[in-house]
Parts: structure tokens; C-alpha cells; sequence
């Protein structure tokens, strides 16, 4: 890869400010000064811009832990984003895989692979998400068997795809869920004659949130982010 090209992968330079760097002696490889842009990078180059060794951004598969009051998205004026909880390089890059609304807790993953955010929002890759509730009625137990047949949602065609629901006190219990339809979970228990208080997102698939602070974000491990 040119090396004016490569400056522009590891950086938020553009192609126009990574030739200017490298004109004006600001970049060597392998230790020696390079002022010609097209010179080529192999991968065991050592690649400085100043006292910054660089490398190249590779897809990045991230977690957060979303507080109440941020968004899933980034065109709202009244609430901040989740992306700027995460101080990055081109974070314009990052998307998130499966929001969650704006009182909703917890696990959001956050990457620029479009391909496996699909593979974690396509209701055919059946990548369950597990969510803790806190209802405002008490919850029968009849409504495990109708959460495994599956909700009939308001103003939604057939039923919703079978959900795990386990009871874990009369007012508090864990639902996984194969899709991601509009406010799917309160819906569903709106469905039941109940309402939700607080709702919390644990896991994705086999990642789980853990003990990740409220706000705080990490890169997924190699194995987290096999899904
Ligand atoms: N279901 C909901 O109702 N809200 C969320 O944020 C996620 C799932």
C-alpha cells in the first residue's frame, strides 16, 4: 500500500494532509525519512508520523454500557449519542448493531463490520438477546408457555418469533428475544396486561455484558467477537 494511503487508514488524515506530512519530513519508515507518498508499506514496516507509531484500523468490535438518557443513534438533539462515550480514532466510522431506546439499559455493540452487524440485527441468524425487566404487576406464570408460543403485538401482522421467559421474582424476570422489533419488549409484556419500569439489556448472543460500568466501553475480545 502507498504510504500516503496508509497514513490516511491509521489516521483522520486526508490524503491531501498525509502527502503535506510527509513533505514536510514528518514521517519515517523504518527509521529513515520518506518524503515520497507513493513509496510502498509492507505490513512489517515501522511507520512513524512524528513520535506516533502507526497502524493500520482494522475492523473493531466494541461494547458499552449504556446509561439512561443516551441514544442509539446520532440526529437527536435533546439527548447525547452513545458513540460519545467512545473517544476513538474516526469514530465516524462506527455504527451500532441493535439499538436500544432512549430509557433502556445496557449491553450495545458498536463496529464499522457491516456484515457482522447483520449477522447480530437479522432475525434469521436467530442471535438471542437477553434483557432483565422490572414489571409493574406481578407476573403469572402462565405467561412463560406465551412467550414460548409467541405475542400477538398491537398493530403487528402474526405473532412475535418464541421468547425464553424466566421468572426470576414476581416482579422481575429475563425474556431472550430472536428479533428486534420496535419497543419489542415492552410491547410484549404491554400484550400480557403488564407494563415495564425498567428494562436492561445483559447479553448478545455469548457476549455478556458483565460488570462493565454503566458508560463505559471495551473492545470485545477475539472470541466475543466470533459471536
Ligand atoms: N425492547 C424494548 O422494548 N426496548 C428496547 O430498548 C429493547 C428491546
Amino acid at each position: 500500500m502507498r504510504l500516503d494511503k496508509f497514513i490516511c487508514g491509521c489516521t483522520d488524515y486526508s490524503r491531501i494532509n498525509a502527502k503535506r506530512a510527509i513533505g514536510k519530513g514528518n514521517v519515517t519508515v523504518n527509521g529513515e525519512l520518506v518524503k515520497n507518498p507513493s513509496t510502498k508499506i509492507k505490513d512489517t514496516d515501522q511507520v512513524y508520523l512524528g513520535e506516533q507509531l502507526l497502524s493500520f484500523i482494522t475492523e473493531r468490535y466494541i461494547m458499552l454500557n449504556k446509561p439512561v438518557d443516551f441514544i442509539c443513534s446520532n440526529v437527536d438533539e435533546s439527548h447525547p449519542s452513545v458513540l460519545n462515550l467512545i473517544s476513538i480514532e474516526k469514530p465516524e466510522k462506527l455504527h451500532i448493531a441493535g439499538r436500544l431506546d432512549v430509557d433502556t439499559t445496557g449491553l450495545v455493540l458498536v463496529t464499522d463490520d457491516g456484515k457482522w452487524s447483520h449477522s447480530i440485527t437479522s432475525p434469521k441468524k436467530e442471535c438471542g438477546k437477553r434483557y432483565r425487566a422490572e414489571l409493574t404487576t406481578p407476573i403469572e406464570q402462565s405467561a412463560v408457555a406465551q412467550f414460548a408460543e409467541g405475542i400477538q403485538l398491537n398493530n403487528e401482522r402474526g405473532l412475535t418469533r418464541p421468547a425464553k421467559l424466566e421468572i426470576i421474582e414476581p416482579y422481575e424476570v429475563l425474556v431472550t428475544v430472536h428479533e428486534g422489533k420496535y419497543h419489542q419488549v415492552k410491547r410484549m409484556f404491554a400484550a400480557i396486561g403488564n407494563k415495564v419500569v425498567s428494562l436492561h439489556r445483559e447479553s448478545i448472543g455469548g457476549i455478556e455484558l458483565g460488570d462493565l460500568p454503566p458508560g463505559e466501553w471495551r473492545y470485545l475480545t477475539d472470541e466475543e467477537a466470533k459471536l
